[in-house]
């Protein structure tokens, strides 16, 4: 039987810094094995256990798209303190990585289809929206979804992440793109202000749409208001917890809130079902 505490080998292809401070890196992974490349088969919202050898591993979502044949994209923020990330940064091109997964739940994707779906991200933890976004717009999948809508933000405009990307969505026209920041500088011509009160703004309509929120816990905590006066209703919010973790296949114990294991049966949630837990987050 397969040790499911056992990374597969990777090799750093790819590093892209993503922001000013350079704390926010993207890294693409080749698998050295080719059959274990074919077996990592990824859902929108997966996540994977990264390893850095001799150092530790922690739980990082995917930020590519299943639609990619062969590329496999993880977007990592470097803690100050923190032992993985640092060392993950530290890595150079051609570097070994351990991945274990793909891990965890994913988004519902089959039920987004038919839906008008607007996605709402803030900070780093939108990476696996970016995942689903780069799905839904693919040329074999963009017909079987509605209207694609998108509020995001970051504090200021040198943190917005996958910035030549988010202007080719700004360009296309089967997204409507709301971007915005905190704070804005000399340069920035665009939104400014908090995503949930952008959203409120925007106002889109909950009649056949669904919500995907992904956010740091303070633009999650004023967004689901939001969302319930703008109409949706709790079981048609859907969103991520990054909680901590330790096993990341719900053998440890160290990820539950009540009875749910949010490796195992997370990370992605409804807010109806957040709004069942017990007020542990
Ligand atoms: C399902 C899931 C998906 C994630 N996706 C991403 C992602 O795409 N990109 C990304 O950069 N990060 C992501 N994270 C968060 C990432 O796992 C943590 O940043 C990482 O574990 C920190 O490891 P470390 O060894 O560097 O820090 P540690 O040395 O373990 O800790 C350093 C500091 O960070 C704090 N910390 C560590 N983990 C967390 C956490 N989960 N929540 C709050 N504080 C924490 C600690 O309290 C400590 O102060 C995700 C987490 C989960 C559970
Ligand atoms: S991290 Fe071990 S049970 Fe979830």
């Amino acid at each position: 039987m397969k040790n499911p505490y056992r990374p597969m080998l990777t090799t750093i292809e790819k590093i892209t810094i993503e922001n000013e401070a350079r704390d926010l890196k993207t890294f693409r992974l080749a698998f050295s094995n080719g059959s274990e490349a074919n077996g990592f088969r990824y859902r929108c919202g997966q996540f994977a256990e990264l390893t850095v050898f001799g150092v530790g591993e922690c739980p990082i979502g995917i930020a590519s798209s299943p639609m990619e044949e062969g590329i496999l994209e993880f977007t990592v923020k470097r803690y100050p303190d923190g032992l993985v990330t640092n060392a993950l940064h530290n890595c150079r091109l051609g570097d070994s990585i351990g991945v274990r997964g793909p891990l965890g739940n994913s988004f519902p994707m089959e039920r987004l289809e038919g839906s008008d779906i607007v996605v709402i991200g803030g900070g780093f933890a939108f990476t696996t929206l970016r995942s689903t976004i780069r799905y839904m717009l693919h040329e074999t999948n963009r017909a079987k979804f509605g209207k694609l809508t998108l509020v995001c933000g970051a504090r200021n405009p040198g943190e917005l992440l996958y910035k030549d990307e988010l202007k080719q969505w700004e360009a296309r026209q089967d997204i409507e793109t709301h971007i915005t920041v905190d704070e804005g500088d000399e340069h920035w011509k665009g939104l400014q202000g908090f995503v949930p009160a952008i959203l409120e703004q925007v106002a889109p309509s909950p009649e056949g749409a669904i919500a995907l929120v992904c956010g740091p816990p303070i633009m999650l905590k004023y967004t689901f208001p939001v969302l319930t006066k703008l109409g949706f209703q709790p079981s048609e919010v859907v969103t991520s917890l990054e909680m901590r973790m330790k096993c990341g296949i719900g053998l440890c114990g160290r990820c539950n809130i009540g009875s749910k294991y949010i490796c195992r049966d997370g990370p992605v949630f409804t807010y109806e079902e957040l709004q069942a837990l017990p007020p542990e987050l």
